[in-house]
């Protein structure tokens, strides 16, 4: 099995949020937002919680085709939260989305604030992802959703070697480098559920839900 090589936690410089902001994941992020209406449905009045939003495309993306969304778009990197501002006020959707500068493992927000907590391609950025997790679980109201995606780490060097080949063959040496990276850093199922069913949420809410992707998928109880 391949083992786990941690990557930079925070995408925190110019270049890097410029760079991520250029690259095309326009397919993964409508199909993250298809994938979170279906198992959420659209907006009962409260707010989204978007953990770790990079440049905001996602939270874009879901307020579009949700009129009545409004999201929380947090981040820790300044840099990411300036390209995502920019992103935001050129959508015209600044009254429904809102950026803060926040640490995903110590989120400065009440328990259960949040209709519904998302997160994208964040959890394999942490060194000890279950503090971030904890913290999403927290947030989370009565009958809301959490809804996690991000890569899978391959079981072995070929595996990586191919889906590096598959989904950035075409891309720069860097686009290439980082993918790779990604994949390294990335999470086995087996140690999210681990992780899952030491936070008290059944393992049955991970599943691999394509070759290089889980996803985490869990309503909290109403009261
Ligand atoms: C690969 S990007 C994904 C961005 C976005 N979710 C998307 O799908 O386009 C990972 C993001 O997580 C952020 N991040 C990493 N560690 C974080 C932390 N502890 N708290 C908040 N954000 C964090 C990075 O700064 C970066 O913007």
């Amino acid at each position: 099995m391949l083992a786990r090589i941690l990557e930079t936690e925070v995408m925190d410089t110019v270049d890097e949020a410029q760079s991520y902001d250029a690259m095309d994941h326009s397919g993964v992020n409508a199909r993250f937002v298809a994938d979170f209406l279906t198992v959420h449905g659209t907006s009962r009045g409260g707010w989204f919680l978007d953990v770790g939003t990079g440049t905001a495309r996602i939270p874009i993306l879901l307020a579009q085709a949700d009129p009545s969304a409004k999201v929380l778009a947090l981040d820790l990197a300044a840099q990411m939260l300036l390209v995502a501002n920019r992103n935001i006020a050129q959508s015209g959707l600044e009254a429904r989305i809102q950026t803060c500068h926040q640490d995903a493992k110590a989120v400065a927000e009440s328990d259960a604030r949040f209709e519904a907590v998302f997160s994208n391609s964040i959890i394999h950025h942490i060194p000890e992802p279950e503090t971030a997790l904890a913290e999403m679980v927290r947030l989370v109201a009565p009958g809301g959703t959490l809804f996690i995606r991000d890569l899978e780490r391959p079981k072995n060097q070929e595996s990586l070697f191919h889906l590096v080949e598959t989904y950035a063959g075409g891309e720069s040496e860097q686009a290439r480098a980082m993918f790779r990276d990604s994949l390294h850093a990335a999470l086995t199922l087996d140690e999210l559920r681990s992780l899952c069913l030491s936070l008290g949420l059944p393992e049955s809410c991970v599943a691999r839900t394509s070759d290089r992707h889980w996803t985490l998928s869990w309503q909290r109880t109403a009261t």
